[in-house]
Formats: C-alpha cells, sequence, structure tokens
C-alpha cells in the first residue's frame, strides 16, 4: 500500500498515560539505577529520570506508525530527540499530542524515514517535554520523496573526556518491559531467532536510559532537573549481558556529545549522541500556548524572531519564498525548512509555508497554514522584503512596483486575514517592519521608503481599529547585518549588528505584556530608541477668518517651523481638534487641550471625580475597588458617599465592590471603545462582591 504521504500534519493523539512513583522507580531500576542513585528508586524525594520522558512512546509509536502506514515488518526506532522544560513531577498524567512532520526517502534499498514531533504535558497543561521521533522504514524506501536534509554532528578527535562502564545485566529487558514496551523481541528467543538475531536483544530504550543516566551522573549529579536536551541515533543491536561504554566529550559549557559502545566489539550501538543541560531559562516573556506567523523567515531577521519565538514556547509558521535578495531568482520552501529543522531541534514546534506575501492569495495561505497547522494565530511579524535600489531617476516602473508589492501590499496581504482572525478571538500583536529609508530617507532607496513609510500609515489606522479587540500593532525600523545590507554597511559595523540584537524588543512588542501600540522604535546592536510623529502648536497666521496671504505664511515661518515642546496624537481628529481650538483661542495659537495619546491608568483615575454626575448619586453609598493589572496598573479605590466622591491609591479594607481588568481593557472601557458589558461577559472584566452596586459605575462617572 505504501506510506501515506497525505499525513503530514495530522494530529496523533492525544495520547495519555497516568503514572505514580512505582513507575519511575521500575523505569530507574529497568535502566540500571540502584542504591547509588536512590533518588530515581525510592519514593521518598523521588526524582524522575528525564529519559522516563520514553515511556511515552509506546503508545504513540503505534498511533504514529498507523498514521504514516509505514510497513511494519521493517520499522526501527532510528533517532530521537527530547528536550525537557520542566521537571516531571514523580506521579501524575502526561498527555502527548504530536504530528508527523515529514517523510524522507533514502532509495528503494535504502528505506524512508518518518519524521514526528510531539509536545508531552502534564494534567495541568505544564509543557515538560517535547520530541522529535524519527522512525527507520526498511521496506519504504523509493517511493520519490526528499532525502533528508544533513545535520552532521562532529565529534572531536580527542579521546573522550569521561568513560562511564555500565553492565545491563542478563535479565535486564525482562526488567525494562515492564515500563511498557512488551514486544517479544526482546523477550521470546523464537521470535528473535525467526527476526535473524541470536537470541532476545536489549531495548534500544533501555541502553539509551543507561546512557541518560551516565550523563547525569557525570555531568549534572543528583540534578535530573538540569537536563535541558538528549538526542541520538540508534546503530546497532546490542544483546543483554554484554558491558557498555558510554563515551562522553564535553564540548561547550552545558553541552556535551556521546556514544554508547559495546565494550566488547568496540562497536558502536548508540551514535551522534547531544546532551544539553543547564538552569531551566529564567524567561518571563512567553509565548506558550501561542501561534506566530513570521513572513521572510528563512533567514536574515525573521529567522531570528521565529527562532527565538519557538524557544519561549510558540508554534511558528516560518514563511518564506525564497530567491535573492531582489526578488528574483527561483521560489523555494528549503529556507524555510532549514528554519524550521533548527526549530524542531531545539524541541520546538514550526511549519514551513512558501507562499509569497505580494499576493493577496499567498497572504490567505500564510494564515490558513497557521489556523491548518495550530488552530489559532496570535502574533504576526511581517518582515519579508527585498530590495531594487536605483536612484529615482533611474528606476523604472517595474522595480517601483515590485518593492512596494512585497512590502506594503504584502504587508496588507497577510494582516487583513490575520486581523480578521485576532479581531473574532479578542486578541493578537502585529509588528510592521519599517526602516530608517522611510522615516528619514536614503537615497537610491525611493520605492522601499515609500513603502517602509507606507507601512507605518498602515499601523496607524490598526492601532486604533485594533484597540478594542486587544490587538496591538506595532513597527520597529531595525539595522542588522544580513543580505540586505552586506554591501550598504561599512565591514566593521556590519561585524557588530546581529539580527539577536533586534528580536528581544521585536519579541516584547509581540507578547501579551506589550503595552503599548502604533508605536515605532529604531533598534539594532544594542540601541534602542523610539521615533515618532511630532507635532508643534498650531500657529495661527492672519486673523483666523480669511484665509492668510502667502507672505503672511512667510512671516510666520519660523514659529510653524519650530517643534519646540511638540507633541504626539493618538489619531488625526485630536490633532484637527486642536487645529480648531486654537483658530478660536487669542491669536497666536497654542497646543490645543486635546489629549497627545490614550491616558495612563493613573491619569483616568486622577481625572475620576472630575467625572463625577453628583446627581446620579442621590442616596448612593458605595465603596469601589480597582484592582488593574498590567503595565500602569495598581489598586486605586473610590468612596461615593453623601453626593460626594473620593479617589485615592491603594486597598479600601471594604469594598462593597472589587473590579479586577487589565490596565488596556480598562483604559478601552474608559475609552468608550469596549462596552463594559461585553468586557464583563468575555471575562476581560471580574467583579467580586455586590455586582448590583458594580452597574452604578458607568451611571456615576461620565467621562
Ligand atoms: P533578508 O533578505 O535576509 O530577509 C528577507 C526575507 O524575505 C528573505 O528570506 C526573502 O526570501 C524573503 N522574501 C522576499 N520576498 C518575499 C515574498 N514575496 N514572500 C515571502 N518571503 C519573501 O533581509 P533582512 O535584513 O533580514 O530583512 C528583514 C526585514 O527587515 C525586511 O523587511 C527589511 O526591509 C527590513 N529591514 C532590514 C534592515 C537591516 O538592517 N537588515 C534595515 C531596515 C529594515
Amino acid at each position: 500500500m505504501g506510506l501515506n504521504l497525505d499525513a503530514v500534519g495530522r494530529e496523533i493523539g492525544p495520547v495519555t498515560k497516568a503514572y505514580t512513583w512505582k513507575d519511575a522507580a521500575l523505569y530507574a531500576l529497568g535502566v540500571g539505577a540502584g542504591f547509588p542513585e536512590l533518588e530515581y528508586c525510592y519514593e521518598n524525594g523521588l526524582k524522575v529520570l528525564p529519559s522516563f520522558a520514553i515511556t511515552t512512546l509506546y503508545d504513540f509509536l503505534p498511533a504514529l506508525a498507523a498514521a504514516s502506514n509505514v510497513n511494519l515488518a521493517g520499522i526501527l526506532h532510528g533517532e530521537q530527540a527530547l528536550v525537557f522544560h520542566n521537571p516531571i513531577p514523580p506521579e501524575g498524567t502526561l498527555s502527548t499530542v504530536g504530528r508527523i512532520t515529514a517523510f524522507y526517502d533514502k532509495g528503494r534499498d535504502r528505506g524512508a524515514l518518518v519524521l514526528a514531533e510531539s509536545v508531552t504535558r502534564d494534567g495541568n497543561g505544564r509543557k515538560l517535554f517535547s520530541g522529535v521521533t524519527t522512525l527507520f522504514s526498511r521496506l519504504d524506501g523509493g517511493f520519490g520523496g526528499p532525502a533528508a536534509p544533513r545535520a552532521e554532528v562532529v565529534f572531536p578527535g580527542r579521546p573522550p573526556d569521561a568513560v562511564a562502564a555500565g553492565k545491563p545485566s542478563e535479565n535486564q529487558p525482562l526488567l525494562f518491559r515492564l515500563s511498557g514496551d512488551v514486544f517479544p523481541l526482546h523477550v521470546d528467543a523464537a521470535f528473535a531467532r525467526r527476526a535473524g538475531f541470536e537470541g532476545p536483544i536489549m531495548h534500544g530504550l533501555c541502553t539509551h536510559g543507561f546512557a541518560c543516566l551516565a550523563l547525569i551522573n557525570r555531568l549534572t549529579p543528583g540534578a535530573p532537573e538540569k537536563v535541558r536536551r538528549l538526542s541520538c541515533r540508534f546503530t546497532r543491536p546490542l544483546y543483554p549481558g554484554t558491558p557498555i561504554e558510554t563515551r562522553i566529550w564535553q564540548v561547550a559549557a552545558g553541552r556535551a556529545l556521546w556514544q554508547v559502545v559495546n565494550a566488547v566489539s568496540g562497536e558502536i550501538v548508540i551514535d551522534r549522541g547531544e546532551f544539553e543541560f543547564g538552569e531551566a531559562p529564567a524567561d518571563t516573556v512567553r509565548f506558550d500556548g501561542q501561534v506566530a506567523v513570521v513572513t521572510g523567515a528563512g533567514g536574515g531577521l525573521g529567522r531570528v524572531y521565529a527562532l527565538e519565538l519557538a524557544r519561549r514556547g510558540a508554534r511558528v509558521v516560518v514563511n518564506d519564498l525564497g530567491g535573492g535578495r531582489d526578488g528574483t531568482g527561483e521560489a523555494t520552501r528549503a529556507p524555510a525548512e532549514r528554519v524550521v529543522e533548527e526549530i524542531r531541534a531545539l524541541g520546538g514546534e514550526a511549519v514551513a509555508n512558501g507562499d509569497s506575501v505580494a499576493a493577496a492569495e499567498g497572504g490567505e495561505a500564510i494564515v490558513a497554514a497557521a489556523l491548518k497547522a495550530f488552530g489559532r494565530l496570535d502574533v504576526l511579524i511581517n518582515n519579508a522584503g527585498i530590495l531594487r535600489d536605483k536612484s529615482f531617476a533611474k528606476m523604472s516602473p517595474g522595480e517601483w512596483r515590485a518593492v512596494l508589492d512585497v512590502h506594503l501590499d504584502g504587508a496588507c496581504h497577510v494582516t487583513r486575514p490575520a486581523f480578521a482572525v485576532m479581531k473574532e478571538q479578542g486578541y493578537g500583536r502585529i509588528l510592521m517592519t519599517t526602516s530608517g529609508s522611510g522615516l528619514y530617507g536614503n537615497f537610491g532607496q525611493a520605492n522601499y521608503s515609500a513603502a517602509k513609510l507606507g507601512l507605518v500609515g498602515l499601523m496607524n489606522t490598526l492601532k486604533i481599529e485594533g484597540l478594542r479587540h486587544d490587538i496591538k500593532v506595532n513597527a520597529v525600523a531595525q539595522v542588522a547585518a544580513s543580505r540586505l545590507t552586506e554591501d550598504v554597511m561599512p565591514g566593521d559595523l556590519f561585524g557588530r549588528m546581529a539580527p539577536e540584537a533586534v528580536a528581544p524588543l521585536v519579541l516584547f512588542l509581540c507578547s501579551r505584556d506589550c503595552p503599548v501600540s502604533g508605536r515605532v522604535y529604531n533598534v539594532g546592536a544594542g540601541f534602542a530608541n523610539r521615533a515618532a510623529v511630532v507635532t508643534w502648536r498650531n500657529v495661527v497666521v492672519g486673523d483666523a477668518r480669511t484665509p492668510p496671504t502667502v507672505e503672511a505664511v512667510v512671516d510666520s515661518l519660523a514659529r510653524i517651523d519650530s517643534l519646540e515642546g511638540g507633541r504626539e496624537y493618538w489619531e488625526a481628529i485630536l490633532q484637527i481638534g486642536d487645529a480648531a481650538a486654537a483658530l478660536s483661542a487669542p491669536a497666536g495659537g497654542g497646543p490645543g487641550a486635546g489629549p497627545a495619546g490614550p491616558p495612563s491608568v493613573a491619569e483616568v483615575f486622577a481625572a475620576m471625580p472630575g467625572a463625577f454626575v453628583a446627581e446620579a448619586a442621590a442616596g448612593v453609598d458605595v465603596v469601589f475597588q480597582f484592582d488593574i493589572s498590567g503595565r500602569g496598573g495598581g489598586s486605586w479605590h473610590c468612596i461615593v458617599r453623601g453626593g460626594a466622591c473620593t479617589v485615592a491609591e491603594g486597598a479600601h479594607d471594604r469594598p462593597a465592590c472589587t473590579v479586577r481588568m487589565a490596565a488596556d481593557d480598562f483604559l478601552a472601557m474608559m475609552a468608550g471603545t469596549l462596552p463594559a458589558m461585553q468586557a464583563y461577559t468575555s471575562g476581560r472584566l471580574k467583579i467580586e462582591g455586590d455586582i448590583m452596586k458594580s452597574q452604578l459605575i458607568e451611571k456615576l462617572f461620565k467621562f
């Protein structure tokens, strides 16, 4: 029947496994632990060996084999990578969800590889570990698929830094199989002989457990929670009772390479071992459970964003059309696929997409890829870009168009369907990639400058339309070493401009904690600042009733040109309001009374007594407590008594009701863009205490 190639992307699981400390201890005994490593065998203070993770595979592998339709007569467990996010608890439930990510062809007589990734969480949904499993199917080669990408593990030329001797007993498989792998090959002599062996063979995963224990004992003794990654390739069978050696080379701080060798024959039975260890990263900006699309992420800045998002828990659609930096050349998914491989090697989840942002259908397909693979979309980074530099006089309409197509129209094509998804779910973060060329100009880049500043205009309106849906839209103008800048930056500067220096600000702007929308930041090589459209006071020229003369404008030019004391506007209407106020003000005009941007939470509370409607407060005696979370939040309380209102910072000891909200939602509600009822029914406004009293708030305050 052959491999089911359509199964790529199809979800496998969840497969769940409930376990107790006895399962963890039995596993540890099965891989050679004993009194010297009592912490893995004794329920008093039990720690779970990280390689216990493989016991989740026993239900996952059959499901994977069925979904891929491999020929069961010829399958072997080829490779296994495990990445550990949190320690495995001594008991509980493990729930694993995975998907087939690729089929690779080694050739007709050489077999096929089936790759699957999986994520395992505990009963509280906490991500414990993720895996990449490679099944080697000896009988399914020659189906015409691509060859597997080569990822080399290069061992140092020196002898190992440490060698741990191990002695699996003659009976080891009998003990190990009780952890779940009851395949007869490891216990039934007749079965093993029919399969071409002299007798039952060791489980490869048992030898893997011996190695894991040896690596921990050597590199992070007594601290299995510091194991970050364990991966290897299974190469040869081993008979029970054969002594083994785990050979270890420490190649960097927190990183070692390893092999397991048959100590009698010298043959390598497990090869290409990698082991990473250290404290769990103290990331506070996380994207767990979120899905991100990064366009143009096959290289340069986009690749770095995609990797960092994945490292921090996001599932990522890596989009890239391939091709040259001017947008010509053959379209290919290869760059996107390489980045996806990198993400998977880190234990992250990602899919590749090769659609072009320059067409509306491409944008739709990119967003559809996120929904198909991961079911949602939280973050969009519009990053894809090309260059067609020419001085304006020499620039052809085609060169103008191509650059606008990718940067400006491209961002629109992807943002339009993404915005619809985010609006529906009431959450989203969108990043526009602008440029210093757009903000300030650059010789030879008229097309690029126009497109890049166009993105700021797009952002300006989306920030307003997204406000009530918690969609935040910001922009960065970065400077980084990439193929776009390799011949425009001086060499010494190029060397100091790592794309990694841009990613931290980009990630924060894409995070749930991002407090701002509609901002533009310059960023690169460790510097960052904000760029803004700043407007000074409205200078009234002439008598404010009849149109001024040219000469009157010339006379006022120095004042019109001044930016001293300039201000920003949240939206155009506020600037127009200021202009109208200036026209009715005394000659000379003034900055006007319109707000320069959305007020802060503290400003709202400061304005509260002024917004109090005394007539609506007859007979009212109530204390409202406001607990506002997030940037600019805090605690305030408001006492309405005897027809008066007092507002103070801090918690009141006996409030009638307590309102809990995120700062942004609170501001949106106060600005009237988030109706209180909608906030309440969507869970964004939480009320404790007397709910009926809380309904007075809308009546008592008119901002
Ligand atoms: P890069 O050339 O390494 O990355 C751009 C990526 O976009 C490439 O992988 C390319 O294949 C992809 N791409 C091009 N057309 C596409 C299309 N139609 N659909 C999908 N993908 C497409 O360059 P770099 O420097 O990483 O640029 C990333 C973004 O940052 C671009 O928007 C660029 O304009 C912007 N930028 C970069 C600066 C820098 O100093 N590197 C300065 C200012 C802005």
